[in-house]
């Protein structure tokens, strides 16, 4: 079975090709490395003893898009990881966001939709639920306006495949709304590579255990929340991982009871920010330097997953706590600097 990994050389993406490969899937990785490096390659293949093929092509390229679906005709799935997910950015350059996250969904689509059958698994976000009324988080929860165009891009992006998959008799797709992914693979090959000034919580805390950030600046602890600091959901990216290759499995054996799926992948389990903290002086053994400072914008309060569906529907449960994924955290950032 060969399955085309977009995206694959990314955080997210490289640890599901290695769960891919664990199961004995064929992959082929298309990535542009803008926000990659062609040595996770060699990460990738210290695990698993297989190194994917790899191409390397921008897939804003239409006629690329095509050519490549062309020499590649026997591809059963797809794994789409390849999009830009800066919030932040999204707000400064939304048609960068609108042009990557869509335009190339789109061509994809357009090439899957000719094959008599294939699997299509979808990287969305909890994002698609804003500031959520109740919580824990379900599938069924309201997708409220977005608060950014990156947010936009995933709702949007959810609607065009549910509308192709109505059409495209052989095409049956999965959304994975992801919560918050942290942690890097326990052989210590392969993990989270921030370009530049970490956006993210767990980085920012590990580059400035390892002192490369001088101090984390905690956005806010006047929420309404049990210590005032955010709730979110962290999630172990090896979790994360073998869940797309389960959705994957799920379709492929034609077990989708609609030919458009979404589930919610989280641990079901809320952590404040102060709480992160704590996770990472007990495994690291060493106090943080922070400080608290204004609210950051945009920011909700809580989003934690209601896990029953996944749990029940895609038989996928999360494994590993919020300790065990920092751990693996700190390991990597300890490897790579
Ligand atoms: C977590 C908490 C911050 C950095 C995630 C993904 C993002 C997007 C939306 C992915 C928040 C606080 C953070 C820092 C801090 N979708 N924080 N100091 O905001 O939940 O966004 O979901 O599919 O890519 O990251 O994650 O890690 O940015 O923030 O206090 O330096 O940590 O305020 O409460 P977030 P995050």
């Amino acid at each position: 079975m060969k399955i085309v990994v977009t995206g694959g050389l990314g955080f997210i993406g490289s640890h599901t090709v290695v769960e891919l490969q664990n199961k004995g899937f064929e992959v082929v990785i298309v990535d542009n490395c803008s926000n990659s490096s062609e040595k996770v390659l060699e990460g990738i293949t210290a695990i698993t003893g297989t190194s994917p093929t790899f191409e390397k092509f921008d897939l804003r390229e239409k006629t690329k898009v095509q050519d490549f679906f062309k020499r590649h005709a026997d591809i059963t799935g797809v794994i789409h990881f390849a999009a830009s997910k800066a919030v932040g950015e999204s707000v400064q350059n939304p048609l960068l966001y609108y042009e990557n996250n869509l335009n190339v969904l789109i061509y994809i689509l357009q090439e899957l939709q000719k094959k008599t059958k294939a699997g299509f698994i979808f990287s969305s976000s909890c994002t698609v639920y804003g500031q959520a009324d109740d919580l824990p988080i379900t599938e069924s929860a309201p997708i409220k306006p977005a608060e950014s165009p990156y947010g936009n891009t995933k709702q949007i992006g959810e609607e065009i495949i549910r509308d192709t998959c109505k059409v495209a008799k052989g095409l049956d797709a999965i959304a994975l709304r992801y919560f918050n992914p942290i942690g890097a693979h326990p052989s210590g090959h392969i993990g989270e590579l921030p370009i530049g000034v970490p956006q993210n919580l767990v980085p920012f805390i590990t580059q400035t255990g390892i002192g490369k950030r001088e101090q984390l600046s905690v956005f806010g602890d006047d929420y309404p929340t049990k210590d005032g600091t955010c709730i979110r959901d962290y999630i172990h990216v090896v979790d994360l991982a073998k869940a797309h290759v389960i959705a994957l499995q799920r379709l492929l054996d034609e077990k989708n009871e609609q030919n458009f799926e979404v589930f919610n992948i989280g641990t079901g389990t809320g952590s404040t920010v102060l709480e992160v903290i704590q996770s990472f002086e007990k495994v690291a053994g060493q106090p943080l330097n922070y400080k608290i400072v204004d609210r950051r914008e945009g920011d909700v309060i809580a989003a934690y997953a209601d896990t029953q569906k996944a749990n029940n529907d895609l038989g996928w449960k999360a494994e590993s706590t919020l300790d065990h994924a920092m751990d693996s955290a700190w390991q990597w950032e300890q490897k790579i600097n």
